[in-house]
């Protein structure tokens, strides 16, 4: 059974994983308007990702046989100044999802609950990929100085990926 101390850090989790789906919705509709709908798709892809992020967290929760309570979430901001700065965002808010991960594994080890520390480390795994896939992008962006050209074929390329499941 999850100690009720684990079991409200993780109850939290779950809000921060359903904010970041609302918040990479958000910039989808921003690249929407912008008609960048690459870059729409890619933001729209990472929402639902964290939607799957939230549910392992969910079932984690009642599978250890624990409560979840679900709270309610933020509202996410709504302009941005260009596509980098939407990037930039994204990776800042990344590394504060990282700082959260990190403090649950901590908050594991403190409690000695040796099964969620097992099941935190795919997120401290994921992590990783979710900043240097932002930081590749930020990259790129910065390279082309957000030339209208080089904008138009790097939206061409995010709109390529898919979600897992539809790879199935
Ligand atoms: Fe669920 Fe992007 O971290």
């Amino acid at each position: 059974m999850i100690s009720k101390k684990m079991q409200d850090a993780v109850n939290d989790q779950i809000n921060a994983e359903l904010y970041s789906s609302y918040l990479y919705l958000s910039m989808a509709a921003y690249f929407e308007e912008k008609n960048l709908r690459g870059m729409a798709t890619w933001m729209t892809i990472q929402a639902l990702e964290e939607k799957g992020h939230a549910m392992k967290f969910y079932n984690y929760i009642v599978e250890r046989g624990g409560r979840v309570k679900l709270q309610a979430i933020a509202e996410p901001p709504f302009e941005w100044n260009s596509c980098l700065d939407v990037f930039k965002a994204a990776l800042d808010h990344e590394r504060y999802v990282t700082r959260r991960i990190n403090d649950l594994t901590e908050l594991a080890m403190e409690e000695k609950d040796h099964a969620s520390q097992i099941f935190l480390q795919w997120f401290v795994t994921e992590q990783v990929e979710e900043e240097a896939n932002a930081e590749e992008i930020i990259n790129k962006l910065e390279f082309l100085s957000e030339s209208k050209h080089g904008v138009y074929m790097l939206d061409k390329e995010l709109g390529a990926r898919v979600y897992p499941a539809e790879e199935e």
